[in-house]
């Protein structure tokens, strides 16, 4: 673990989730981001921070291809918390090229043009969110993946060199859905129709009970490949 890591490790012991949040705000201004996709985990995290106006810039990237219901709950959020999202779109001129020489739907065809479409619409737009940042904070819980109960609430991240912090990484999505319940937040209406992991709609499915919460993500390829490079890195 870096120093960093360490450091904000320390200084977190023992607080909940919007007390960490609080402090890390007042430890680092200006150097700490959150990034939301809508999903249940990141609409708990963005109550957190703009019920109680934690200075904590809250972006999303806007990937051009994502749900009608997307849409609205950030809509919905923008609403109800009268705060900015800021959001981050694909570079114009990588994007036109992908699209004119491959089609709009070119990551079915092969893992590795579903990869070039992530980075273009993804990655790329979130290194520039990520510049200048020391802490990225996100929604992530343990119990979404096998891969990510290998990771830790407080990890650096060698790819973008900062501190990535997971404030309801031990929480279970009973715990997400209480909280909603309990304040009152928006939240993705795919979510009750077995959308448990949301992201673009032309790569996202309902899963059936008892699926795996990120079956319906890139359904078509092999397990392993599963994940679209915003989080590939497991930091240590
Ligand atoms: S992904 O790697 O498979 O796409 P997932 O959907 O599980 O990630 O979301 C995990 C965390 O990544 C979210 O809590 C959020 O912090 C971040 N994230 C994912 N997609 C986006 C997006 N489009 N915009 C901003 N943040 C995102
Ligand atoms: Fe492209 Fe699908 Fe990746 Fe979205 S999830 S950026 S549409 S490949």
């Amino acid at each position: 673990m870096n120093e960093l890591a360490k450091q904000v490790k320390a200084s977190i012991a023992g607080l909940s989730p919007v007390e960490a949040l609080a402090k890390l705000a007042n430890l680092f201004p200006g150097e700490i981001v959150f990034s939301t996709s809508f999903g249940w985990e990141d609409q708990v995290i963005s109550h957190m921070i703009f019920a109680n106006k934690l200075p904590i810039k809250v972006f999303t990237l806007e990937t051009g291809r994502l749900f009608r219901e997307t849409y609205s709950v950030w809509s919905s959020t923008m609403d109800r918390y009268k705060q900015p999202i800021h959001a981050y779109y694909p570079n114009q001129d990588l994007l036109e090229q992908m699209v004119s020489t491959k089609g709009p739907n070119s990551f079915y065809e092969s893992v590795e043009n579903r990869k070039e479409c992530c980075g273009i619409r993804k990655i790329e737009p979130l290194k520039r969110a990520l510049k200048g940042n020391k802490l990225w904070i996100t929604g992530i819980r343990a119990d979404q993946s096998v891969n990510r109960h290998d990771m830790h609430d407080v990890e650096y991240d060698e790819q973008n060199n900062l501190v990535k912090f997971h404030p309801i990484f031990s929480w279970t999505l009973d715990d997400v859905k209480a909280y909603i319940k309990q304040y009152n937040i928006p939240y993705n209406s795919l979510h009750d129709k077995g959308f448990p992991s949301i992201g673009c709609m032309p790569c996202t499915r309902a899963v059936a009970e008892g699926e795996d919460f990120r079956a319906g993500r890139w359904w078509w390829e092999d397990q392993s490949k599963k994940e679209c490079g915003l989080h590939e890195v497991a930091a240590k």
